[in-house]
């Protein structure tokens, strides 16, 4: 089977009959070879890969086989269960981008199509897949589980290190999915969850050795579900067999409620580069700053992909101070799900400068919904977040959305803890690196005094069965209760980082319970496993406005706020973001 509109250089592209009858030639460019029953060759003169019906294996680079034991590559959603099968394989594209031949092969499936870029030279491939017929889904991944003599290490934006070895995973020391007792006494656990990082910002990771490096480098994030606080797994010992997993979640939810998208036929994720050398850190860096550099790629023959246009503007307070540094997002052009939970399209995240201007630059051509919400420093104090929908993006041009609005609460702050952005930053161990059971350090019982505490005093996560007070004065605020106030409502602002279910809480003013947040019967909060997955920073984050009776709860003096935790489970619990009483 020769494909004639590829460079000649290439072309060592052989039917079974013909890969007979040639002698074992190593090939001078990129390859596509067919064995027959559902098995191919594909590579260059640099690596090459052998694909069966599942499994990619045989993964030749440096004569040497990089998958040896292990599972080798392939493509799955809804975890381990539907690992995509190839029917049917071929040249999708070929030709040549400033000197260099390519190859694009394409492996298709019921679901959808994965493609291979081979390019002459190059030690790997760019990586592409689109669908034709996925299910209504939440995770969606591509990964080469590699031989893990050969790759030992992990390294992603926030971690490098030796991956776990096999013997650590005893079954008797399981606690939790994926997350087992340490066997050195420590106390400290071993879970995969620990190696997860922010997906928005990712820069390169992977699986390494001193001889050999397979890396992910997504210069492109507009295909991933969520928005700057997606995160994900990367890197982690596959415990059942061994094997060193290089995982490349296109589509997860590991870390939220819910990510269930459908997603049009044609949604392409990537291209991203998977990308092999001799182990090195400091040239899979590079690499990866060329590639963001080279995004959207000029080479890539796909008409939809570079009708990409720009859309700018800038957020104002209606006090007249720009909305700097807010976290701006284009999502799905209708509320229907958090920006968290977008996932179906393609999605952007930036933030805006000290002016509150922003630019979103080589944006798909499409109708979004813009929304902005603080990410703390000058904005900490705002509660409320933007949206405006209906904002086209067009092909070539730049949408100038102009000064806007951002409306915001105009009542008296009575207090603040921790600053609104939607994470636990500023409050003890908020952020810190992800860690498995980190609450379990954060107290029962917890006062915080208005005007005398500072915010590391709050803990980020509450947990186990006790009181977190909030106490403050009216009178030393200087804000005693007004006349006009006493048949008003004051209103709580609780803003969750995120919740694992199985604790309940009653919140108290003063002595009387103004709501609750509670994971029983409807109308329960759900579940998302941050704060059992090693999460520290975000989750899914909840709003809510609990309101009650200025006049009749509060009184001049000291008042209290009380988050009264009435069951627990362990590991579980509250992430806080911010906690606003306001009149
Ligand atoms: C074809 O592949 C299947 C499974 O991959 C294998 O069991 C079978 O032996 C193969 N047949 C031939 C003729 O190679
Ligand atoms: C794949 O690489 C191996 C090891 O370098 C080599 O022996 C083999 O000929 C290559 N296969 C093809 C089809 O080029
Ligand atoms: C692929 O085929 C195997 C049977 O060999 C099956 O178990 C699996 O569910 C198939 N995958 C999908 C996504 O249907
Ligand atoms: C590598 O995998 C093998 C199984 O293939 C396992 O026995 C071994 O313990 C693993 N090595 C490490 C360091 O975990
Ligand atoms: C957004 O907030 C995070 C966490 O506080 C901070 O590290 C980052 O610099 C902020 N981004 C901008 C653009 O201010
Ligand atoms: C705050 O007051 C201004 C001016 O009266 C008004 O335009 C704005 O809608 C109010 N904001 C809210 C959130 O009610
Ligand atoms: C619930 O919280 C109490 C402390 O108030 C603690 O002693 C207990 O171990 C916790 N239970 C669980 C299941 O974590
Ligand atoms: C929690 O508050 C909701 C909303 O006010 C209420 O419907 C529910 O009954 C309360 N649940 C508990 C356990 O108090």
């Amino acid at each position: 089977m020769w494909v004639t509109d590829v460079a000649a250089t290439m072309a060592l592209l052989l039917s079974s009959s013909r890969a007979h009858a040639l002698p074992s030639l190593a090939p001078t460019g990129p390859f596509f070879q067919e064995l027959g029953n559902n098995t191919w060759v594909i590579g260059n003169e640099i690596w090459n890969m052998t694909q069966g019906r599942q499994y990619g294996v045989k993964l030749y680079y440096k004569d040497h086989d990089c998958v040896g034991d292990a599972v080798g590559h392939y493509v799955s959603y809804n975890g381990a269960q539907s690992d995509l099968n190839w029917t049917s394989a071929s040249i999708h594209n070929g030709g040549t981008y400033q000197g260099a031949t390519y190859l694009d092969v394409k492996f298709a499936s019921r679901e959808g199509d994965m493609h291979w870029v081979i390019f002459s030279g190059l030690a790997g491939a760019y990586q592409y897949f689109v669908n034709r017929d996925l299910p209504t889904l939440g995770e969606f991944r591509t990964l080469w589980r590699l031989d893990n003599t050969t790759f030992t290490h992990g390294k992603t934006d926030l971690r490098d290190e030796a991956l776990p070895p096999l013997s650590e995973y005893l079954p008797e020391n399981k606690v939790q999915d994926e997350t087992w007792l340490r066997t050195d006494g420590s106390g400290g656990y071993i879970t995969k969850y620990d190696l997860s990082s922010w997906v928005r910002t990712q820069s390169y990771y992977g699986v390494y050795s001193d001889r050999f490096g397979s890396w992910y480098i997504n210069a492109g994030k507009d295909y991933y579900n969520g928005n700057h606080l997606k995160q994900e797994l990367m890197i982690h010992r596959e415990s059942k067999t061994g094997d060193a997993v290089q995982l490349n979640m296109i589509h997860g939810t590991h870390f939220q409620v819910s990510a269930v998208d459908e997603f049009p036929e044609g949604k392409m994720w990537g291209p991203w580069l998977w990308y092999l050398n001799d182990g090195s850190r400091e040239d899979a860096a590079q690499r990866a700053q060329d590639e963001c550099a080279a995004w959207p790629y000029a080479w890539f023959e796909d008409e939809a992909y570079h009708q990409r246009g720009s859309v700018g503007g800038q957020l104002m307070l209606p006090d007249g101070r720009p909305a700097t540094h807010a976290a701006v997002f284009l999502g799905d052009n209708s509320q229907s799900k958090t920006a968290l939970d977008m996932g179906s399209d393609y999605y952007y995240t930036g933030y805006a400068d000290a002016e509150g201007r922003f630019e979103f630059r080589d944006v798909r051509a499409a109708a979004y919904g813009l929304q902005a919400w603080s990410n703390g420093s000058e904005l900490a104090d705002v509660t409320t977040e933007f949206l405006q929908q209906d904002v086209v993006v067009v092909a070539g041009e730049t949408t100038e959305l102009g000064t806007m609005t951002w409306r915001v609460s105009n009542k008296t702050k009575i207090f603040q803890v921790g600053d609104f952005d939607r994470t636990s930053y500023g409050f003890a161990y908020g952020g810190a690196p992800y860690e498995h059971g980190l609450v379990e350090k954060c107290p029962a019982d917890l006062k915080f005094t208005v005007g005398t505490s500072k915010t590391e005093d709050w803990c980020f996560g509450q947990s186990k069965q006790g009181s977190w007070v909030i106490s403050f004065s009216l009178n030393k605020l200087g804000a005693p209760i007004p006349k006009r106030a006493q048949k008003e409502e004051a209103t709580l602002i609780v803003s969750l980082a995120g919740y694992s279910t199985g604790v309940s809480s009653h919140i108290w003013a003063n002595d009387v319970v103004i709501g609750n947040l509670t994971s029983g019967a409807a109308p329960g909060l759900l579940n998302d496993p941050s704060l059992y997955r090693s999460g520290t920073t975000a989750g899914e984050w909840r709003y809510f406005e609990f309101p009650f009776d200025a006049g009749t709860v509060l009184r001049k003096g000291v008042n209290e706020i009380r988050f009264e935790v009435t069951s627990n489970t362990t590991w579980r619990g509250f992430m806080w973001d911010s906690v606003v009483l306001e009149w």
